[in-house]
């Protein structure tokens, strides 16, 4: 495998991803990972990711520099390459300006590195500070107009660093640069399929759950269903599956979900709940986006619980909670500084603790892509698998504001209906994730001779990788303009049709 060090890079996840996809195994610790840990991981390879500090700022990110004497090839990134300079004698300055975006690198000497590159190769650069003087006995590879160490190496250390991106689509020859470490150096092997990892994720679960039981929630999207059956080839009917209808669903969302599990699956212990009323209840009167997820969270932690003692009661032997946790969702939680796992609380992860149950989550090491590699190889149908992501607390972050049944009917139609025409007009899989939202606000209109004063539906359609940024979806203009007439037209209650052109960041993808 080879591991990723995080220095608060953008791209770590993007490194990791590339790498996956050379068919090697690649996981991203924090920097400061010990020693121990990465005797343990036995890496084949460390790559450090790149980071906005500077390597000479107090407090600014570092690893255990022992690190460099391990033997173990090492690749640096930006402020990966920087820290290695700095480490082994060499010195780190500001640039006399922020280098930023494509540029030309002139390749003196190949080297391992950049083997098979060409003398003039294109590049992303995103950097400040640069490396002034070399460190002893390392070699210059290649340069820019301004940075004149844009490249280095090291061969007798295995220190290798690039002062530009190669995990992105800008640097054209990046995935060779990537390859070059990869296989050149670290001789690592394909050995990172979604056939291969099948079979053994199978094998693990077996392993780890012997003769027990598992109870699992499910929600019908991506995850839950392929861990679900993943559990379900591995410990077929031990596998309780509970399926809670919090109100929040989209519309025919329970029916299908039943029918599929139930079906197709044939899941011997499938069961449905319908909680809806009680969470209407229990959101009653909030309007605060944070006290709503709180109140979904507890509600459905409730529900949830009072189900697996039920289920105890029969079964006896239920001692692990399933879960269709993914590998981003891992690295949010643990770094809780990030972003995405700051700014809202997601529900999912407070479970187990409550229950006293042990945590068995199939798909920890995978990507999103993977999850739908490994739901295909599971024959699971292609409609389920290329669904867009819906979070936890559903439709009642998508109704701003007070949540009522009113509310949620309006925003259900008009969801159908946008989703609807962007799977007839082939955009759905073009996109991360589309859905309406409610606004909470009012506005006038004018329908045939009279005045209308209803509600202002927004819809919103994004492109992502991995969810953590995400840019608006340019949808064209016609469909656009199908889709809010549609809406107004059958949707009683909604007069205005906005298109949210909100990227993420600043914005978030959904909207509470
Ligand atoms: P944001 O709104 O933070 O969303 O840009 C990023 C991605 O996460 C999904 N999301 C959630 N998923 N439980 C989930 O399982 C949640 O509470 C939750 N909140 C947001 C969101 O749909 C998007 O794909």
């Amino acid at each position: 495998m080879i591991l990723i060090l995080n220095f608060g890079a953008q791209y770590a996840h993007l490194i990791a991803r590339r790498i996956r996809e050379l068919g090697v195994y690649s996981e991203i610790l924090p920097c400061d990972v010990s020693l121990k840990e990465i005797g343990r991981l036995k890496p084949g390879g460390i790559i450090l990711s790149g980071g906005p500090s500077s390597v000479y700022e107090h407090n600014a990110p570092i690893m255990d520099r022992k690190i460099l004497g391990l033997g173990i090839p090492v690749l640096g990134i930006c402020y990966g390459l920087q820290l290695i300079a700095k480490f082994a004698g060499g010195t780190v300055l500001a640039g006399k300006s922020k280098e930023f975006g494509k540029k030309e690198i002139n390749v003196k000497n190949n080297g391992k590195l950049l083997r098979g590159l060409s003398k003039k190769e294109q590049v992303w650069m995103s950097h400040g500070d640069l490396v002034a003087e070399l460190p002893k006995d390392f070699e210059v590879l290649a340069s820019t107009d301004t940075c004149r160490i844009a490249a280095f190496e090291n061969n007798d250390k295995r220190l290798y660093g690039i002062q530009f991106h190669a995990e992105v689509a800008h640097t054209p020859k990046g995935n060779k640069i990537l390859k070059n470490f990869v296989f050149g150096v670290c001789k690592s092997k394909k050995e990172w399929g979604t056939g291969s990892i099948l079979k053994r994720l199978i094998r693990e679960i077996k392993k780890e759950v012997g003769k027990n039981s598992v109870i699992m929630g499910v929600s019908g999207g991506v995850d839950s269903t392929v861990a679900a059956t993943l559990l379900h080839k591995a410990i077929g009917s031990r596998l309780h599956c509970v399926f809670i209808d919090h109100g929040m669903i989209r519309k025919n969302e329970a029916g299908e979900v039943v029918n599929f599990f139930e079906n197709r699956l044939k899941f011997r212990h499938f069961y449905f709940v319908d909680a809806s009323q009680i969470f209407l209840e229990r959101l009653k009167g909030i309007t605060d986006p944070e006290e709503k997820r709180r109140a979904i969270g507890h509600t459905f932690i409730e529900v949830f619980e009072s189900k697996v003692i039920e289920l105890d009661k029969m079964h006896k032997k239920i001692k692990f909670l399933g879960q269709g946790t993914i590998y981003p969702d891992r690295i949010e939680s643990a770094q809780p500084t990030k972003y995405a796992s700051k700014i809202k609380s997601h529900h999912n992860l407070a479970l187990p603790e409550k229950m006293k149950l042990k945590v068995v989550e199939p798909l920890k090491e995978l990507y999103k892509d993977e999850v739908r590699k490994i739901g295909n190889e599971l024959k699971i149908p292609h409609d389920i698998i290329s669904r867009h992501p819906f979070p936890g607390p559903g439709l009642a972050i998508r109704v701003l504001g007070e949540v009522t049944a009113e509310r949620l009917r309006i925003l259900r139609e008009a969801d159908y209906i946008f989703i609807d025409e962007l799977k007839k007009s082939g955009h759905y899989g073009k996109v991360w994730q589309a859905f309406a939202a409610l606004l909470p606000v009012k506005s006038v209109g004018v329908m045939g001779d009279a005045r209308t004063y209803e509600y202002v539906v927004s819809l919103r359609a994004v492109t992502s990788i991995d969810a953590m940024t995400a840019d608006w979806a340019k949808l064209p203009n016609e469909l656009l303009e199908r889709i809010s007439n549609i809406i107004i037209n059958e949707v009683r209650g909604v007069n205005r049709v906005l298109y949210d052109i909100t990227q993420k960041p600043p914005g978030t993808i959904e909207y509470e």
